[in-house]
């Protein structure tokens, strides 16, 4: 195994029973909190009512940020940080997806550095700022997918310059969670969906990539994406079950703990690095469904490549018990076997359908180059240049 090192600070509270114990928490990390939410799903649900009388309970003052958008935009986290600051606030309660959580951390960064704008702290941005920390953050996800729970990273959106970057830091790692599933059973199918494929990406990059060094990090994710598989086709039957939910809820947070690479070799996370250039030129594609887009073309792109093959094949005989006697065949199986099951699943999309025609490809192939790889081709364990990525998007086109 290679070296490795796991720090996982946050306390995970997992369970509508443990509601006290979180809230009981969070006065470790002060008496005023401000709580950002997204478009407002949280209130027409009663989330938040429910949320802001468990701090009242406690004698906690509040104050509320309402509108952070999916793929959540700068301007937005600069206003709400404005706000924070003014209101004095001791720490940041994030109740949303991953992108209120993403947006949390953000805010939460610019409050305790006094700063007014965060895209000049994303990855790649050329008059780059370093974090120096920032106020505590807490989580309520309301979405199984990004495990931004448990992450060091926000990823930002700039709509005015098509940009998506992330911006990690080690204390940006939220404090505290509470995983409610009772909160998951309202999730849109749609979104749902999406963030089963986010669950998956964050367990399959690494895979791959990462070689055979870590037989622990292989069954670890392997029994996640087993779980996701199995868990969402039976979700989309019976979506208020909550026993369902939180299956895929667990599933997505332990998806992207660092356990699942841990001993592996590492590599960039590419089908993100191309998911961030996609979304962040079109803010209405979400980023699971970005992914999914891109599951069968980049892995057949892998394989033309001669790269992972063995990887695939073993996916194919741990996932879908795929016997066979060449590993090409068994790696071709596996890929049939999975491009099925986003198709059943209402994953099984090409670019075109989410509104980035042929004639973009090109711009947004720039951008991940330049942001991703620094101006150099990204390390697919083995070069990955512009004109390859363009190859990965033009193979989108032949999903039908
Ligand atoms: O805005 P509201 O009204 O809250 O509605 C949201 C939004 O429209 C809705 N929603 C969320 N929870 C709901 C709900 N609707 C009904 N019931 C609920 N319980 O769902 C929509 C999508 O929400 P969003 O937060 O955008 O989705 P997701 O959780 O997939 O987050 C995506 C963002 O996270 C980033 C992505 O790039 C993207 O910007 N990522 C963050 C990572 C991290 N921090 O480590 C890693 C990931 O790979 C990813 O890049
Ligand atoms: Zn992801």
């Amino acid at each position: 195994m290679n070296p490795f090192e796991v720090h996982i600070p946050t306390r995970i509270y997992f369970g509508e029973e443990k509601a006290a114990n979180f809230f009981d928490r969070l006065h470790d990390y002060g008496t005023h909190a401000f709580i950002i939410i997204g478009g407002g799903s949280v209130k027409r649900l009663g989330f938040l009512e429910e949320v802001t009388s468990h701090l009242e309970k406690r004698n906690m003052e509040f104050t509320l940020f309402e509108g952070i958008e999916p793929n959540p935009h700068a301007q937005t986290i600069d206003k709400a940080a404005a706000l924070g600051k003014e209101n004095e606030v001791d720490f940041v309660l994030a109740l949303g997806g991953g992108s209120v959580m993403d947006a949390s951390k953000a805010i939460a960064g610019l409050i305790h550095d006094s700063e007014k704008e965060i895209w000049p702290f994303v990855l790649g941005e050329p008059k780059h700022k370093t974090m120096q920390g920032a106020l505590p953050v807490a989580t309520i996800p309301t979405t199984a997918a990004t495990a931004s729970e448990v992450t060091p990273h926000a990823v930002i959106s700039n709509p005015g310059v098509k940009g998506k970057s992330p911006v990690s830091y080690p204390f940006f790692k939220p404090s505290a969670s509470w995983l409610n599933p009772a909160y998951h059973t309202s999730i849109p199918l749609e979104t749902t969906r999406d963030g089963a494929s986010d669950i998956l990406s964050h367990v399959f990059e690494n895979y791959l990539l990462g070689g055979n060094d870590s037989p622990p990090a292989d069954r670890y994710s392997e029994g996640i994406m087993q779980t996701v598989i199995e868990t969402l086709p039976l979700v989309e039957k019976d979506p208020e079950n909550k026993a369902l939910r939180g299956q895929l809820l667990w599933s997505s947070t332990m998806a992207l703990n660092t356990m699942q690479v841990a001993g592996r070799k590492l590599f960039a996370f590419i089908m993100h690095n191309l998911e961030h250039a996609l979304s962040g030129y079109n803010p209405d594609l979400a980023h699971g469904r970005g992914l999914a887009i891109l599951y069968p073309a980049y892995f057949k792109w892998l394989m033309e490549n001669n790269r992972a093959i063995d990887r695939l094949a073993l996916l194919g005989e741990k996932l879908f018990s795929i016997d066979s006697v060449s590993q090409d065949k068994a790696a071709v199986e596996f890929i049939t076997r999975f491009e099925n099951w986003l198709n059943e699943n209402g994953l099984y999309h090409r670019l075109s359908d989410v509104n980035i025609p042929e004639s973009d490809f090109d711009e947004i192939a720039d951008y991940a180059i330049k942001v991703y790889g620094g101006g150099n081709p990204l390390d697919a364990a083995g070069p990955m240049n512009k004109s390859d990525i363009i190859e990965v998007f033009k193979k989108t086109e032949e999903q039908v």
